[in-house]
């Protein structure tokens, strides 16, 4: 029977018993995490055997280029076209920067603030006021990112195609000191859903500033939890879509392989239209002469040798689809008959969200705490940590091995359902 449909008492009964059960867990001074959107260990062990298998005898690219050295501002094309087909984008327009996605979108950003854009007479440090979209739930490192250049920022709601696209035409339309959208296109952080290519088209088309700009996160590109292709969101070639939409300028694309490889060790990379790579390049060239092309040729090599990436995402599927089953099936049998939750079902990337009974997010954060479970701060997922309904969380389950990830899901779910408990009751009070 549905948590809101109980009368008093036997809610008060049902806390109770919870709250029995929880004690146990107190006693056992836990230290459970479902914070960390990590690789596990197991995933990582995995390729650092694959790398010891990658010959590193000869150090020249493709082209010629000794990696050793100075060169090869672009990144080596060997590596520019594994990422071009995982993004669906042509090489020539991908530039392997860094081995952070996030370290290149800041720089994107800090080239936005200090360098007018071709056609524009002011940088945006020098308008009265640059404000962004960010589609809520979204990613929290997004919203400091823009925070700290003092980007005002517009929370826009998701729905299960990407950004609730009406709202975003309506805003964009209006105000032009709109500037730009953060979007997560692919297993998007932390709902794990993907935008639609209705979505995306009208997100390249829609009317809004010149200068507007669609800054497209594609962390998860190739991160699906399951091998049959049915079951897997498709990739859109954004840079296609910009084109064929009249606006070839509006979008940029970034990823990397730190859930591929290793995070920090890996390589990162940006792909844009003609023009916007021709404005980047003197800021570009005055950072930096070339990037780690070592490590570019070692995961050309790599995926050379596994004949793409897809096995290799095949093998992390492996470790991490039962995680996010194990986790869906405690919630559709422990909150499902409560009615006091919602969750989404996602088919790649790393988090699941859980929408618990509104008002409770931050408690349900605190009691995990209390009771030795890690998970992402309430609010972390909204602009200035703001969640108007306290209601969305992030589940991580990648990091944890399975026997730790059950014991915290069960406990998560007791604590959903306590304060849930509470909260009813509380409000019947009143
Ligand atoms: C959407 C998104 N973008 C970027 C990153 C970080 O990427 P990188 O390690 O390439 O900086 C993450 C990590 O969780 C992420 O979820």
């Amino acid at each position: 029977m549905l948590y809101k449909d109980l009368d008093r008492s036997a809610q008060e009964r049902l806390l109770a018993e919870i709250e029995k059960k929880l004690q146990t867990y107190k006693d056992l001074n836990l230290d459970l995490n479902m914070a960390r959107g990590k690789p596990s260990p197991e995933q990582l062990d995995h390729v650092t055997t694959l790398f010891e298998n990658v010959s590193m005898d000869n150090f020249m690219s493709e082209e010629g280029i000794d990696v050793r050295n100075y060169g090869g501002l672009y990144g080596l094309i060997e590596l520019r076209r594994v990422f071009g087909s995982m993004l669906k984008i042509e090489p020539e327009s991908v530039w392997c920067l860094s081995s952070s996605s996030l370290t290149i979108e800041y720089d994107l950003l800090s080239r936005l603030m200090l360098f007018p854009l071709p056609g524009q007479s002011k940088a945006w440090r020098d308008l009265n006021e640059v404000k962004f979209l960010c589609p809520v739930p979204g990613y929290d490192r997004h919203f400091n990112m823009l925070d700290s250049f003092g980007i005002k920022m517009i929370p826009v709601p998701m729905n299960d195609e990407g950004p609730d696209m009406d709202l975003v035409e309506e805003l964009c339309k209006k105000d032009s000191s709109i500037k730009g959208i953060w979007t997560v296109p692919m297993y998007s952080n932390p709902t794990g859903e993907s935008y639609s290519e209705k979505t995306l088209r009208r997100l390249l088309s829609m009317e809004a500033a010149e200068d507007f700009k669609v800054l497209a996160d594609m962390a998860y590109a190739v991160h699906h939890l399951h091998e049959d292709p049915a079951e897997q969101d498709p990739v859109y070639p954004l840079l296609d879509l910009a084109r064929e939409e009249g606006q070839p300028d509006r979008v940029f694309v970034f990823a990397s392989t730190s859930k591929m490889t290793y995070a920090g060790a890996g390589v990162a990379c940006l792909a844009t239209s003609e023009n916007n790579r021709a404005w980047l390049l003197p800021s570009l060239k005055s950072q930096m002469i070339s990037a780690d092309k070592v490590n570019m040729l070692k995961h050309a090599r790599l995926f050379r040798s596994l004949g793409g990436v897809e096995s290799l995402m095949k093998a992390h599927a492996k470790v991490l689809g039962p995680k996010f089953e194990l986790v869906l099936e405690a919630f559709d049998e422990k909150l499902g008959p409560t009615g006091i939750a919602t969750w989404t079902r996602p088919k790649g990337g790393y988090f699941v969200t859980i929408w618990v009974y509104p008002g409770t997010a931050s408690k349900v954060y605190a009691r995990c705490k209390e009771l030795g479970l890690s998970i992402t701060d309430a609010g972390a997922c909204y602009p200035y940590g703001k969640d108007p309904e306290d209601s969305a969380l992030r589940i991580a389950p990648s990091y944890p091995h399975m026997d730790e990830l059950r014991e915290a899901i069960n406990l998560f779910c007791l604590i959903v359902r306590e304060q849930a408990l509470l909260k009813l009751l509380e409000e019947s009070r009143s």
